[in-house]
């Protein structure tokens, strides 16, 4: 996208409207001195409008040499350049690759200022990628729901007749084989129930997501083992979201049980809060979206089934059904939301994303 180009634009102080592109915007004078950032491209550099306005462009983007000649070349000839792919370093984060567009642009004064659009490639690529996955394990869920329902019914006639045998027979060596088929049939009864997913439809209502994580907080915390901490670190204005309140604690305290599985006896889990702009969740971009998230220091999730956690059965652990995340998946999915995750050794985070009423 090209905001384009020659035509005067409001001093910087006005910029306000740069904060409703999707693209990250800079405004630098012709001598790379910033004068404005939009907000996608404070979130994309991580960087804060406050700090960076006033200071040199090459201070907090590091630009390579061939770079600056090229901006050069843009004042110089007063032509636009779009450049692919190039390898973008911010003073604060990890280097990655971007598409730039820089064009000239001039104010009423005839003051030469460019304006740099930057475009991240690798989350062009991860959203294409994400929406692979998305109709993976769309696929795989249905696969699976239709799997437990087969199994559901035949269940219900077994367990009724294991009841009538018990009633029938009379010796206890018997009696303990009816037994344990009907304790086995509840156990399967109950991981069939999950296999199914949410049951009903989502009742979505304005949910205060503070409340919520702390809520799940409370819940967990009377079992936690002595040595795990759990904390919460939130941004206060974060706006009610829509949702289903009951599927959203559900989804979380999926996360955090894994969390605490993780960690076994030490470690800590943090819950945070943040307004994040410009966000694609399931090829929609939103303007403002809610991300709640679950982060843990603990081992981090095993390098054979990384890709693959949000499929049905998928686990790393012995006792694990492998339910969870693709639960949590379906019922933030169900809410408009989207659950994502990062993860290295010592630091793993699970995010759920959910958008913002009251936007285009
Ligand atoms: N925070 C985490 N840190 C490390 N590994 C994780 C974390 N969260 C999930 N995992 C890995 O992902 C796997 C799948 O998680 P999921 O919640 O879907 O199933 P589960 O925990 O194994 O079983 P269930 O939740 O059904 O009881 C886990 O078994 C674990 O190996
Ligand atoms: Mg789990």
């Amino acid at each position: 996208m090209i905001v384009n180009s020659v035509a005067a634009i409001p001093s910087p102080s006005e910029c306000l409207w740069l904060d409703d592109l999707s693209t990250a915007v800079l405004v630098t004078d012709e001598h790379l001195k910033l004068l404005a950032i939009n907000s996608a491209a404070e979130v994309l550099l991580g960087l804060s409008r406050e700090r960076v306005v006033g200071g040199q462009l090459g201070h907090w983007l590091r630009l390579d040499r061939n770079l600056v000649s090229q901006v050069q070349q843009v004042l110089r000839m007063d032509q636009p350049v779009t450049l692919r792919g190039r390898a973008l370093r911010p003073l604060r984060g990890a280097e990655f690759l971007a598409d730039l567009v820089i064009s000239p642009l001039r104010d009423d004064d005839s003051l030469g200022r460019l304006l740099l659009e930057l475009t991240a490639v690798d989350r062009q690529q991860r959203i294409s990628r994400d929406d692979q996955l998305r109709q993976q394990q769309a696929i795989s869920r249905a696969v699976t729901r239709g799997l437990a329902h087969e199994i559901k019914n035949p269940l219900g006639g077994l367990r009724g007749a294991a009841q009538l045998l018990a009633s029938e027979v009379t010796d206890p060596a018997l009696r303990d084989y009816t037994r344990i088929i009907i304790r086995e049939a509840d156990r399967l009864r109950s991981l069939v129930d999950r296999m199914l997913g949410p049951s009903s439809l989502p009742r979505r209502e304005p949910v205060n997501v503070h409340e919520v994580l702390e809520h799940v907080r409370g819940l967990v915390s009377v079992q936690l083992p002595l040595g795990l901490r759990i904390s919460g670190n939130y941004d206060p204005s974060i706006p009610e979201v829509m949702a289903d309140r009951d599927m959203l604690v559900q989804a979380l305290l999926n996360l955090v049980q894994n969390a605490i599985q993780a960690l076994g006896d030490h470690g800590e889990i943090q819950l945070m809060s943040r307004i994040l702009r410009q966000y694609t969740i399931s090829g929609k971009r939103h303007r403002l979206v809610a991300r709640l998230r679950v982060r843990d220091n603990g081992p981090g999730i095993p390098e054979e089934i990384r890709e693959r956690i949000f499929f049905p059965m998928v686990t790393g652990r012995a006792a694990g059904t492998g339910l969870g995340l693709p639960i949590a998946q379906s019922l933030m999915q169900l809410n408009n939301g989207l659950v994502e995750c990062n993860s290295r050794p010592g630091r793993t985070d699970f995010d759920v994303l959910l958008p913002l009423e009251g936007e285009s």
